[in-house]
């Protein structure tokens, strides 16, 4: 690891510290602070205590930019997640000297990352994610149907949003529906670690949570047995996909096939419920764009991106230099540790018009919300198919709309949403 010595692109320290605090990411304070960075300093360094020192990537351009060199940029040779000197130690401690508790797509780097994406890409491709069009509407159907039941209110993430998308994945996944409020559980303890509402154990510190190895364990656990069965019984779903897969003629270790039904069955939905919730926030603030997209529903596909620019549920992943390189007119050091701030980009005046605002006709989107390069989010095709279903069956049936109290986000430095979202509402 490199020590960095760009004195004259250190962050000022009220402004870093927001960056490592999950709270910052749930009341708009990291909003402010990504303003500030862009305009004065959008390529620094954030020494934050109990934290290595990292570059703060804040710009569109040099977000995609680092994305997509992806040998000069690697995810898995430090933490791809931001983490404090503390659980870095921890976990290298537990896994023999890797900084990895899981070996995921996201931990992976060439050579072996392609060939593990290989393994599922076309899966996730649109031509095959047609034929799952009829009953991924049932579950947007049902959901819808829920809502309606509420009687004119409802806490929209809680009783609507989180579970549509999980129903969805989990079926994909063959796992049965009894066992979706264990997963939800589970995926809300391992990105609302940092959450005191979320989190498995609240009262232990924040930098002991992130290495919480009892919810991987609970998740290897129930996958472990999924996968066992699949290979025995083989079927068409994605599970058993994951489970007889095979890389240079060998099965996939248990930690990758653990991993694998991980990183999916957690990315999948989270980050999908987050936006959709993010997205009917913004609608019950913003009538107009309720009304233009009810009158228009031509303009579905572009809500579904703006919701995606509006809430970009994945906050930040992280990057390590491969070797000593000029970038933007900053000299990077060999193992420099690089944050990408996508909601940032997301934000960034020299690309969106009026970024502050929800639009639901903004035109051209080129949100990088999904990432970029080599990494870019396997699951983006799901996810946008997903949400442009549930707007089709929801909006012509909703017909008034407005807060019914005070929303709240969740503290995540990774992935974060609206954890509570009360609503009042009119449905035919
Ligand atoms: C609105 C919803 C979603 C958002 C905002 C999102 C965002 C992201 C981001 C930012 C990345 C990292 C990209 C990069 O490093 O360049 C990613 C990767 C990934 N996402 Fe998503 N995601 C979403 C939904 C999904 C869904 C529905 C699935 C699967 C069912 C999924 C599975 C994955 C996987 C497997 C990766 C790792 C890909 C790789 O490293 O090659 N995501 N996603």
């Amino acid at each position: 690891m490199s020590v960095m010595t760009a004195a004259d692109h250190r962050i000022p320290q009220s402004v870093a510290d927001n960056l490592g605090l999950p709270a910052a990411y749930a009341d708009g304070r990291i909003f402010e602070t990504y303003k500030w960075l862009r305009a004065n300093e959008p390529l620094g360094v954030a020494k934050i205590e109990g934290i290595d020192p990292f570059w703060v990537v804040t710009r569109h351009e040099d977000i995609l930019e680092i994305s997509r060199q992806n040998d000069l940029f690697h995810n898995g040779d430090r933490s791809p997640t931001l983490v404090s000197q503390e659980a870095d130690k921890k976990v290298r401690e537990m896994m023999g000297g890797s900084p990895h508790l899981l070996r995921t797509l996201i931990h992976m780097d060439a050579p072996d990352h392609l060939k593990y994406r290989l393994l599922t890409q076309a899966w996730f491709m649109p031509q095959n994610l047609k034929r799952l069009e009829d009953q991924i509407r049932e579950l947007a159907r049902a959901a819808v149907r829920t809502m309606a039941a509420k009687g004119g209110h409802c806490d929209f993430v809680r009783e609507v949003a989180l579970h549509y998308p999980l129903r969805v994945i989990m079926s994909i996944m063959g796992v049965p529906e009894a066992d979706e409020p264990r997963m939800l559980k589970l995926t809300q303890e391992l990105f609302g670690a940092a959450d005191p509402e979320l989190a498995r154990d609240a009262g232990t510190p924040v930098a002991e949570r992130e290495f919480d190895m009892g919810v991987i364990i609970d998740f290897s656990n129930y996958f472990r047995a999924i996968s066992e069965d699949r290979r025995a019984h083989p079927t068409e779903d994605l599970a058993s996909l994951i489970a007889n897969s095979r890389i240079d003629g060998q099965p996939i270790s248990d930690l990758e096939a653990m991993s694998y039904y991980i990183i999916v069955a957690t990315a999948g939905h989270d980050t999908t419920s987050s936006s959709t919730a993010g997205a009917l926030w913004a609608l019950a603030q913003n009538p107009g764009e309720l009304a233009k997209v009810k009158a228009d529903p031509s303009l579905i596909p572009s809500l579904v991106d703006e919701s995606i620019r509006w809430t970009t549920p994945v906050k930040t992943f992280m990057r390590t230099a491969t070797e000593d390189v000029t970038f933007a007119g900053r000299d990077l050091k060999k193992g420099d540790w690089l944050m990408l701030c996508y909601a940032s980009g997301n934000r960034d005046e020299a690309v969106f018009e009026a970024p502050d605002e929800f639009r639901v006709d903004r035109k051209p989107n080129k949100h990088l919300a999904f990432g970029y390069g080599a990494h870019l989010c396997l699951g983006q095709h799901l996810a946008k198919m997903e949400m442009r279903i549930l707007w089709e069956e929801l909006l012509p049936r909703l017909s008034e709309l407005s807060l019914d109290g005070t929303p709240a986000m969740s503290e995540s430095t990774f992935v974060n949403g609206p954890k509570r979202l009360p609503i009042r509402f009119k449905m035919s």
